[in-house]
This record gives C-alpha cells, sequence and structure tokens, in this order.
C-alpha cells in the first residue's frame, strides 16, 4: 500500500529548483532516501510533512493532503529532523514529554509514554540529566524518543546517525530495525550511508540535484544490471582490453573484473574471449551486488567518475558529464 505518494512536485528557493517535478510512489515499509549533499533530501522531507510550500505539483502522506492538511500528518507521523531540536536547559523525561504534549496527548499520558520510550532508545539512566550534558549520540536518542512517542505508523528520519561514533550508531540503528520489524512501523530514512540503509530499508528512493533518479525494491533495482565476476590469472590487462573490445565495458580490481550479464550467452562469450587472449579464467559467478555497488552503477550512467559513495555523498566531487536524468520514475536510471 503506498503511504507515500506526489505527483510532479517542485519547490522552487527563488530561481533555485530544489525539487524537480518529483512523482513518487512509496509502500508501507522501509525506505532508505539517498542523494549527495543539496540534492533535496531535507527539502523533501519538509514538503511531506507540510512544513514548507509547494511550488507547484501535489502530494499525500498516508492519504492526507501535504498542502492542506500539514496538521493530520504531523499528528500521524514521527519526525526526527537533521537539526537540533531539543531544548538545553530541559531535562530528557520533561522534553520528550512536551513532544508528546504537543502531538495532543493528555500531561499523565504524556509522561508516562516518555519514560517508556526513553528505556527503548537507551537512556533509562539519563532521563533526568539536562539535555545541555549530553553526547551527539544521547541527543540523537532523545530525538528519536520525541519522534515516537506517540507510536506513529511512518517514521521519517533525516539522517538519524549523523555524526555519530560507531557504538552509538549501531544503537541507533539496532533501535530503527526494531520499530520497522518488530514494531511493523514504516520508516522513510534519509542517510549519507549504505551499510545504514541496506541494514534498515528494502527499498530505495534516489534523488540528485532535484531529480528522482531511482526508486523501488533494492533487490528489483540490483536485478537490472546483474553482473558476472571474472577471476582471472595473469593477462588482466589483456582480459581487460578484450572485454573493453566486445563492448563489456569491465570494471577491474586488480585480477578481478566485473562485467555486466547481457543475456544467458554472456559466460560464453567471455570464455571464448579469454580463449583468443590466451588468458586463464579461474573463477567465474554472478555477483551479488552491495547498496554501494548499485549505487556506483547509477552515478556512473550520469556521468559521475566516482569510484565511493563516500566521494559523493560527503563531498562535491568533480563531474565528468551529467546526463540528464531521466523522466520517468523508476526508469532505466
Ligand atoms: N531555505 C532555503 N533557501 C534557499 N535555498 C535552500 C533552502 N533550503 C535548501 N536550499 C537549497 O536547496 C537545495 C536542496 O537542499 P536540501 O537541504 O534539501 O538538500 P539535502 O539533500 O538535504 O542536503 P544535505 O545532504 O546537505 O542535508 C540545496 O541546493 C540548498 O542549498
Ligand atoms: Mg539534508
Amino acid at each position: 500500500m503506498a503511504i507515500i505518494e506526489t505527483d510532479n512536485l517542485t519547490k522552487m528557493y527563488g530561481p533555485h529548483v530544489a525539487l524537480d517535478s518529483m512523482s513518487l510512489n512509496i509502500n508501507s515499509g522501509a525506505t532508505g532516501l539517498l542523494g549527495p549533499n543539496g540534492a533535496g533530501k531535507s527539502t523533501l522531507i519538509k514538503t511531506l510533512l507540510g512544513l514548507i510550500q509547494l511550488t507547484s505539483g501535489e502530494g499525500s502522506v498516508l492519504g492526507y493532503n501535504i498542502r492542506t492538511e500539514g496538521d493530520s500528518i504531523r499528528q500521524r507521523i514521527g519526525y526526527m529532523p537533521e537539526y537540533d531540536c531539543l531544548t538545553p536547559e530541559m531535562d530528557a523525561v520533561h522534553q520528550v514529554k512536551y513532544c508528546g504534549e504537543l502531538t495532543g496527548m493528555n500531561t499523565g499520558e504524556a509522561m508516562r509514554r516518555a519514560h517508556l520510550v526513553l528505556e527503548y532508545v537507551g537512556l533509562r539512566d539519563q532521563r533526568y540529566r539536562e539535555i545541555s550534558s549530553f553526547s551527539t549520540g544521547m541527543s540523537q536518542a532523545t530525538k528519536l524518543a520525541c519522534a515516537i512517542i506517540h507510536d506513529p505508523e511512518l517514521l521519517i528520519c533525516d539522517e538519524p546517525t549523523n555524526g555519530l561514533d560507531a557504538k552509538s550508531r549501531g544503537f541507533m540503528l539496532d533501535t530503527l530495525v526494531q520499530v520497522v520489524k518488530k514494531g511493523e512501523r514504516s520508516i522513510l530514512m534519509s542517510s549519507h550511508l549504505m551499510e545504514d540503509v541496506e541494514r534498515i530499508c528494502d527499498r530505495i528512493v534516489m534523488i540528485h540535484k532535484g531529480k528522482l533518479i531511482a526508486q523501488g525494491r533494492i533487490e528489483d533495482l540490483k536485478a537490472i544490471d546483474r553482473e558476472i565476476e571474472i577471476w582471472v590469472w595473469g593477462g588482466a590487462s589483456k582480459m581487460e582490453r578484450a572485454l573493453h573490445d566486445a563492448g563489456l565495458t569491465p570494471r577491474r580490481t586488480g585480477r578481478v573484473m566485473r562485467v555486466v550479464r547481457q543475456d544467458e550467452t554472456t559466460y560464453d562469450l567471455v570464455l571464448e574471449l579469454a580463449a583468443k587472449a590466451g588468458v586463464q579464467i579461474r573463477k567465474m559467478e554472478d555477483y551479488e551486488p552491495s547498496l554501494e555497488d548499485l549505487f556506483l552503477v547509477i552515478m556512473d550512467r550520469l556521468g559521475y567518475g566516482v569510484k565511493s559513495s563516500v566521494d559523493l555523498l560527503q563531498s562535491q566531487p568533480p563531474i565528468n558529464s551529467i546526463a540528464p536524468a531521466p523522466s520517468r520514475p523508476g526508469g532505466e536510471f
């Protein structure tokens, strides 16, 4: 069932197009929102919450119109913003209780739930401490507690692991996994970290320069460009050239290279090319791609010469040439 739908959503800040005719269809479950800095992730989240006005287009979240029913949306979803939204001089329990009251709970119920959710996010013993004394991990956990106090059916998290050390990050991810898997709640989570998204989400929405470049189940997107991994013994450069000449555009790391599996004849073609080039193949098998691999394939197609998602997601890399993003959502990116 679609919990978020948008039709040609466009948001301009003055002349700057932050969201460009974005048509999304997000089902219940866990969805990762991926994109480089400035891609429009936070803008998209804020428009879905009805916090900022659209320039044009339509959208709904949980069936409520994002233009006119922002209040109803915000009551039903939990939002963990990327910016600091806590009151430093409050203690955690009163901060979280206050967030509960903002969603419409009475004081007693909000206090009862504040204790429960703070325990859930691992802050049982720090409940009465002032937030100003909290580490980044503890502050992020408090933000999560605020977002889930009313047990929302959809949780929207903007960079939930940003700035966290390995231990706090692991704990945050475990908690989010619990919300999704055990709590059977939906989540839309933006992140710079492929591993984090892969750990929690089975779907992604990838955006770039305000445009949608891919959406769908990670498994389905990976299946579009299945690769074969080839291990050669000596003559790796010769083999790489032969694959290139045959139009297979290999990606090579040392003696291992991967080519897109065009169809069932690709295996035979590789064997033939190896025989002609006098290169011995040690192993050849279907490659099981990670989300990182998928990301690199998509970015390759858009003309980015990046070696890892970190290159692109954490800084602005050099751009070779950027092909226009396809207008058809989930198309052949
Ligand atoms: N209030 C604003 N006024 C003008 N331009 C803005 C405003 N907010 C965002 N932008 C611009 O819109 C684009 C999208 O910004 P947004 O914050 O949505 O990106 P993002 O994907 O969340 O980036 P990040 O990964 O850095 O959080 C950027 O070019 C940004 O500079
Ligand atoms: Mg952002």
